[in-house]
């Protein structure tokens, strides 16, 4: 049985998953645990600069984070992050190449989703925990709340253009427990290592967050 499915812990871990875009891996450690200690464990690596896979090494060094790898377009990708550490994946969208790969190496697997059709053929496939994506552009919350009466098992992880200002609109919603963001973790704060303004905005989403399940 796969395990590719299991991402329940992904999204119980926190409120937000910080959405990481990191060009130096020497910063990942430190990056890494400034957002633990803000609160956030969950840490998505995206794969869209040469230095990722080995920031992603580094978070996987870091106690009490749980490092995942993002912007996943290919099995290959998937594979070489479980070895670097990765302990769930996240994609834009998903390809039945790219579930099948995760399956065969039971890797949690967030697919990304933005139509009924799409959300349909994850759900017949087992998959409970989807990444819907682009949020604010696809729809934002409105849009994303059709689908909790319908489609009444499936939670979404909705990023793209979720921030401190609109995640209460995601969060209120009963299909929506976390969102994704890379506004935790600004390019600047990471440039001039400001790691205590990572953690600052850390807790800031918690506490926004926890101000709304209240
Ligand atoms: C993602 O990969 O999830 C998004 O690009 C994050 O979007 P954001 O930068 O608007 O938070």
């Amino acid at each position: 049985m796969s395990q590719a499915t299991a991402t329940d812990f992904v999204i119980d871990a926190a409120p937000v998953i910080p959405v990481v875009v990191i060009e130096d891996a020497s910063k990942a450690a430190d990056l890494a645990k400034a957002l633990v200690a803000g609160g956030l464990p969950c840490i998505e690596i995206t794969l869209r600069t040469a230095a990722a896979m080995d920031a992603l090494e580094a978070v996987a060094s870091v106690e009490g984070a749980i490092p995942g790898v993002g912007t996943v377009v290919s099995p290959q990708q998937l594979e070489a992050a479980k070895k670097a550490g990765a302990q769930f994946a996240v994609s834009p969208g998903h390809t039945a190449s790219l579930l099948d790969a995760a399956e065969a190496i039971n890797l949690p697997y967030l697919p990304g989703a933005a139509t009924p059709a799409e959300m349909q053929g994850l759900m017949e496939r087992g998959y409970k925990n989807l990444k819907f994506f682009p949020a604010e552009a696809s729809g934002g919350a409105a849009y994303l709340k059709n689908f909790a009466s319908v489609f009444k098992t499936i939670r979404f992880c909705p990023t793209g253009g979720v921030s401190l200002k609109n995640m209460h609109e995601y969060l209120s919603l009963p299909n929506v427990d976390v969102v994704g963001g890379s506004w935790v973790c600004p390019k600047s704060a990471v440039e001039t290592s400001n790691w205590d303004e990572l953690t600052t905005l850390a807790k800031e989403a918690i506490k926004a967050a926890h101000a709304i399940t209240a």
